[in-house]
């Protein structure tokens, strides 16, 4: 029998998919089930209309090539980040932007952990704060206004996705935010990350 597939090529290809299929599914399928996986944890909110922002510019900017937001349940990582990344966090992230390298530290707790002014020394001239580093400036994201008329728009594309955001907030979506900064909106952004679950370094 094996000899016989083997010298098939064309059933052992359909063999293999299908072998490879079952085990994706058994591992992929219940994760699609579970509670954990898919639901919001306690208290977990949508970012608002400025933090929203700022996760574009973040993207746009690249952030995610140097920093990881995905803290592991190793000890090493734990000890040095905080309690590790669930996917009940993450429920209304659209993209995920877990990245896959650390150039600099993992950010997915990042939250609080410094002041408003200090990340925006930091974001200035990284080398301001802190000494070594090879974090590159941002300095331009200080002169550019975000920009308003998207944001309704952005919060409409992301209900439509599932993230429970109310009409009222998309009505209000560019409230109060006139003479941000796309650096407000970046430090607005990286200030929420991960708080909600306070367990850390
Ligand atoms: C070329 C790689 C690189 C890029 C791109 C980069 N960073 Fe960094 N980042 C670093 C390094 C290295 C450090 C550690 C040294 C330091 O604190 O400056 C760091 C540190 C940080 C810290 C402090 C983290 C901590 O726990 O101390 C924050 C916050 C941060 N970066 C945000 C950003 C944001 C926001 C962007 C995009 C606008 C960005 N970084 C882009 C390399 C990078």
């Amino acid at each position: 029998m094996n000899n016989f597939i083997e010298r098939n090529i064309g059933l052992m290809i359909v063999l293999t998919i299908l072998a490879v299929s079952f085990g994706g599914f058994v591992e992929i399928v219940p994760l699609m089930a579970q509670r954990t996986v898919t639901e919001p944890i306690d208290g977990l909110k949508p970012l608002t209309p400025l933090q929203l922002e700022g996760r574009d510019i973040y993207i746009r900017e690249g952030c995610t090539v140097c920093h990881s937001q995905m803290i592991r349940p190793l000890r090493a990582e734990v000890e040095r980040y905080g309690h590790y990344s669930v996917a009940g966090e993450l429920v209304y992230d659209h993209p995920f932007v877990f990245g896959s390298k650390r150039t600099g530290p993992d950010l997915a707790r990042v939250g609080g952990l410094y002041s408003d002014d200090w990340h925006r020394a930091h974001l200035f001239d990284p080398r301001s704060v802190v000494p070594g580093s090879n974090m590159p400036t941002y300095a331009w994201l200080f002169e550019r206004p975000i920009k308003l008329e998207n944001l309704p728009k952005k919060l409409v594309a992301l209900q439509t996705l599932g993230v429970p955001y109310t009409d009222e907030d998309i009505a209000n979506a560019t409230t109060g935010l006139e003479n941000s900064t796309e650096a407000d909106a970046v430090i607005a952004y990286l200030q929420q990350l991960g708080t909600l679950i306070t367990e850390r370094r």
